[in-house]
C-alpha cells in the first residue's frame, strides 16, 4: 500500500512539477489544469496532492512574511534611519519567520547566493540550483519579478520565489554604503556576502518548505 502510494506521487510529480509547469502554479489561469493533472495521476483511493492549492498557501505564506518585514523595515529606517533598522532587521526578520511559520504550518524563510545571515540566509544545495536557474532566467530577460519554482521532493512541497532588489534595499545591500551602515555590518555580520547588489538584481528568494507527509 505505502509502495504504490509512493509510485503514484511520483507520477503526479513527473507530470507537474518540472520547471516550466510548475512555475505556471503561479499564473491563476493554470492553476486548475494542475489540480486536475494530480487527479489524474492519482486514483481515488489515493490521497491526491492538490499542488495548485499548496502554491496558493505558500504564496500565502510569502505575503505574510515579505509584507510584515516591509512595513516594520520602512517604519524602522524611517524612525531611527539604516543602522537603526539593520538592528530591527537583525532581530525581527528571523522572529516574523518563525511566526509565521507557526502561523501556516509550514517553513518559510529567505536564502540567497550571497547570504548575508550566516545560517538561515544560506541556500542549500537544492535552493542553489533554483537561484542559478532564477539567474539564469533573469540573464535571458525575465522580469525577477515573476520567478517561482515549485516542486514535491521527498515528501516536501517546496516553493520558492525569487526577490528583486529594490532602491530602499540599496542603502544596506548596495554598492554604495555609507560609512556607518558599513560599521554596523561589520559589527552584526562579520562574515556578509550581501552588498554590491544594483537595482533590479536578484537580491534571493522565499523558501517555503511543507511536510507532506504529517
Ligand atoms: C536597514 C538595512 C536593510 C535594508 C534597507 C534591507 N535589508 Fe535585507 N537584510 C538586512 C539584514 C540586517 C539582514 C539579515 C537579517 C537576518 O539576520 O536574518 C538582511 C537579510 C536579507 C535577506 C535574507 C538573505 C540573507 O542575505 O541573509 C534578504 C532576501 C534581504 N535582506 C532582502 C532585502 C530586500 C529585498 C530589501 C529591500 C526591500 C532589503 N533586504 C532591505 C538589512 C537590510
Amino acid at each position: 500500500m505505502m509502495n504504490k502510494y509512493v509510485v503514484m506521487v511520483s507520477l503526479a510529480v513527473l507530470l507537474s512539477a518540472c520547471g516550466e509547469k510548475a512555475e505556471k502554479a503561479e499564473a491563476p489561469a493554470e492553476a486548475p489544469k494542475a489540480a486536475e493533472q494530480a487527479q489524474q495521476a492519482a486514483p481515488a483511493a489515493a490521497p491526491a496532492i492538490d499542488q495548485a492549492a499548496l502554491a496558493e498557501e505558500a504564496k500565502s505564506a510569502v505575503q505574510a512574511l515579505g509584507g510584515t518585514l516591509k512595513g516594520e523595515l520602512e517604519a524602522a529606517m524611517k524612525a531611527g534611519g539604516p543602522v537603526e533598522a539593520m538592528s530591527i532587521c537583525n532581530t525581527r526578520a528571523p522572529e516574523i519567520a518563525k511566526a509565521v511559520s507557526a502561523e501556516k504550518g509550514l517553513q518559510v524563510s529567505r536564502v540567497s547566493l550571497k547570504n548575508r545571515n550566516p545560517v538561515m540566509g544560506k541556500a542549500n544545495e537544492w535552493q542553489t540550483a533554483v537561484l542559478n536557474d532564477f539567474e539564469a532566467k533573469k540573464a535571458a530577460g525575465a522580469d525577477p519579478a515573476t520567478l517561482a519554482h515549485a516542486e514535491i521532493v521527498g515528501g516536501e512541497f517546496r516553493f520558492m520565489k525569487a526577490i528583486p532588489t529594490g532602491e530602499v534595499c540599496l542603502t544596506c545591500h548596495g554598492t554604495n554604503l555609507s560609512p556607518a551602515v558599513t560599521a554596523k555590518l561589520t559589527e552584526l555580520y562579520p562574515e556578509d556576502k550581501a552588498t554590491g547588489y544594483k537595482l533590479g538584481d536578484l537580491r534571493g528568494a522565499f523558501v517555503v518548505v511543507k511536510n507532506l507527509t504529517q
